[in-house]
């Protein structure tokens, strides 16, 4: 095994001078079995995404053995349609690619083995990715001319975050969540106004055109820094609808998704530029799930012409969970850094620095 780190370890150094870099990536950190090919970091080849929603809907949430499960099924058939479809066979590939972390163990571990199992049968390095990391990588796919640095503010169903993007796989922490993420608390506001899973998109249909009048939470708990809560305005919106219920008075679905929805997005994109002002940057990126939000899109677009800030965000396919964005960043941690061994395990709560 010391023989094979050594040999990937070479193989590295040489791909980094290769005019053209393949890498196949695996994605199963959650509900999407994804599997990509992407050239030099920005191009896509193919970028399979199988979505559980449908399976997971039923039970409001996504059920973690379930999850696992399913991508174990799913895995091989991707993988080969990925091939398919960027018209290659496994011998053209440079480097596999895997996320390591963040995500459910038992899901995270589908796509480790088999990236492992990969590796080591077609002797081609490994290179292990930080998911969320990844959300970031997505826009170096969809902006062909985007370099660091720049700031971005991660939105997603399990971390919330303004960074400053110092370099292709670097970054620095300017504020985060005390508590829940954002796109944690889209889907438990949801729940309890019974519009269920996955609840963002749900909301941000519901909320379209509307005023949202409804204010939840008068005072940012943070007013001062660039970090956000959640759990605050998650449990003011729990506590208006058990009243409205309590009094059996009728409840204005719409016009509470468009309240919360507003003040949730706000209170984010008001601190992203305050940042990006302070870092004497001129662009915002979107990454993460909730960059999907249409809101989010919007208000921050509009938000960043006024301070002459550009806002950039990828299109909705590359939002959510991906193998593509895996892909990408992989490149740029092979330009920077060793492969992983064969002993890479899942890392549920890999930390976001
Ligand atoms: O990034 P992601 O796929 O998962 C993590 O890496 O955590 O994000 C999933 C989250 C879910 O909470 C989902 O409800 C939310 O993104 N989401 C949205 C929208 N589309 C997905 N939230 C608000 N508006 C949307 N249009
Ligand atoms: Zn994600």
């Amino acid at each position: 095994m010391e023989n094979f780190f050594e040999e990937m370890k070479q193989k590295v150094q040489e791909l980094r001078t290769k005019k053209s870099v393949k890498i196949l990536a695996i994605e199963s950190s959650c509900d999407e079995t994804s599997v990509a090919i992407v050239e030099n970091g920005r191009k896509v080849l193919s970028n399979v995404i199988s979505s559980q929603i449908d399976i997971h809907t039923r039970y409001g949430g996504v059920v973690p053995e379930i999850a696992s499960r399913n991508h174990i099924l799913a895995i091989n058939p991707i993988l080969e349609q990925a091939l398919k479809e960027a018209d290659l066979t496994l011998d053209d590939i440079d480097a596999i690619a895997v996320t390591q972390g963040a995500g459910l163990v038992g899901a995270l571990l589908v796509g480790v083995t088999s990236a492992k199992a990969l590796s080591y049968a077609l002797k081609k390095p490994l290179i292990a990715v930080n998911h969320i990391k990844g959300h970031i990588s997505a826009n170096f796919i969809a902006h062909k001319d985007l370099k660091p640095p720049f700031v971005c503010l991660i939105t997603s169903g399990g971390h919330t975050a303004i960074v400053k993007v110092c370099d292709y796989n670097r970054f620095t922490l300017i504020g985060s969540t005390q508590d829940d993420a954002i796109g944690e608390a889209f889907d438990k506001v949801a729940r309890i106004i019974g519009l269920g899973y996955p609840g963002g998109p749900k909301i941000d249909k519901m909320a379209q055109g509307e005023k949202g009048d409804i204010v939840f939470v008068k005072h940012d708990a943070f007013e001062n820094s660039f970090d956000v809560s959640y759990s605050g305005l998650k449990t003011a919106v729990i506590n208006y609808v058990h009243q409205k219920e309590q009094k059996g008075e009728k409840l204005d679905i719409k016009n509470i998704c468009a309240s919360f929805e507003h003040q949730a997005v706000d209170m984010l994109t008001q601190k992203a530029i305050k940042a990006c002002v302070q870092e004497e940057l001129q662009t915002i990126v979107l990454a993460g799930g909730v960059a999907a939000n249409s809101y989010l899109r919007n208000s921050l677009t509009e938000l960043g012409k006024r301070h002459n800030i550009e806002v950039k965000f990828p299109p909705l396919n590359l939002c959510g969970d991906n193998a593509a964005m895996i892909g990408s960043l992989a490149y740029f941690n092979l330009l920077t850094d060793d492969p992983a061994d064969l002993s890479l395990t899942a890392k549920p709560n890999i930390p976001l620095e």
